[in-house]
């Protein structure tokens, strides 16, 4: 407990969550009730019981049908709102939001609804609780780049209303078979519009795609990483250019990326020089937000203070707008 506050003090962005996985259980419900959604399963115990993943895909399977009780602005502003009231009670000061509007337009509902509830959240969080954030909007890799360029097309009109908010693009989704350069045209026009680009890389996917993300998408982060281990080049690469990578403990131990937390490798990475940052990925599914995370690995890696206001400052640090690319 004295450990939880000690982490609570300290100043810290949250770097890589999914809006759409910070949806529990309870607010999956009461949307499905308020839009008349009908939901496979008959109770709240139910759908959280079946949080039992095997792999990445099987956790997206129900990370997208949770998604599907999201209708109204209203919806996605609640989704908001409660993510960052509970942020706010965890020491977190900033935070980069990934939202998958592809997820949504894909149902029928506009991409302005999106935009519009989300940013909205936004814009009163930093009202309310003093914490500044953006969003990145993410590509679904497991769809083809021509989606990709429909959904900038949908979105860049949008720009100028949002562009208090708006600043990233990612990529998520299916990790293995849809490699960096399936997107490489889409990021090259992104790029030339003046986004942030990241991308997960390196999660189930091998060190090649952290590679290629790098070099061929040119972004200035990678989601996850945690597989570049595998390549001491590419190790030496992340580690001299400052790369951060944004690791999601709870995520790699739910989905069997790692089997059990005392062999993640966030400690080796550290040792080794490389910008670790922790983060939640989708809390609501992977049982815990970003304090925990801090926790569940500073207990199993036995992480010391200091370990831990690096890790804290290197989140401050590997924030957009502290870059200077
Ligand atoms: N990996 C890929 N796609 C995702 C994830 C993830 O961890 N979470 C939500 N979409
Ligand atoms: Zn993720």
């Amino acid at each position: 407990a004295e450990r939880l506050e000690f982490i609570r003090k300290l100043p810290k962005a949250e770097l890589h969550v999914h809006i759409e996985g910070t949806l529990e259980p309870e607010l999956i419900f009461r949307l499905a009730q308020r839009n008349a959604v009908t939901l496979p399963y008959p109770s709240i115990q139910a759908l959280r019981d079946a949080y039992q993943f095997t792999d990445l895909q099987s956790f997206l399977d129900l990370y997208y049908a949770g998604a599907a009780v999201l209708i109204t602005q209203a919806d996605f502003y609640d989704m908001t709102m409660a993510y960052l009231a509970r942020i706010a009670q965890e020491g977190v000061v900033h935070t980069e939001i990934m939202f998958d509007p592809q997820t949504h337009t894909e149902r029928g509902v506009p991409i302005a609804t999106v935009f519009a509830g989300i940013a909205r959240a936004l814009r009163e969080g930093q009202q309310t609780w003093g914490i500044t954030s953006c969003l990145i909007m993410s590509f679904l890799r497991h769809l083809s780049e021509q989606a990709a360029f429909d959904t900038l097309e949908q979105a860049l009109p949008l720009r100028e209303e949002y562009s208090d908010v708006w600043l990233g693009i990612g990529l998520d989704s299916g990790e293995q078979g849809n490699p960096p350069e399936k997107f490489e045209r889409v990021y090259a026009r992104c790029r030339q519009l003046g986004f942030y680009l990241v991308a997960h890389a390196g999660e189930e996917g091998p060190a090649a795609y952290v590679s290629n993300a790098l070099d061929r998408l040119n972004v200035i982060r990678i989601d996850h990483g945690v597989r570049s281990e595998e390549d001491p080049v590419l190790l030496q690469t992340l580690a001299a250019r400052k790369i951060p990578l944004t690791v999601c403990p709870l995520s790699n131990l739910k989905l069997k990326v790692v089997n059990d937390m005392r062999e993640h490798n966030l400690k080796r990475l550290l040792d080794q020089g490389l910008c670790v940052t922790i983060n939640s990925d989708d809390p609501a599914y992977f049982g815990g937000y970003l304090l925990d995370n801090y926790v569940a690995v500073a207990e199993a890696l036995g992480l010391s203070d200091e370990e831990l206001v690096t890790l804290a400052n290197n989140s401050m640090q590997a924030r957009f707008h502290v870059f200077l690319t």
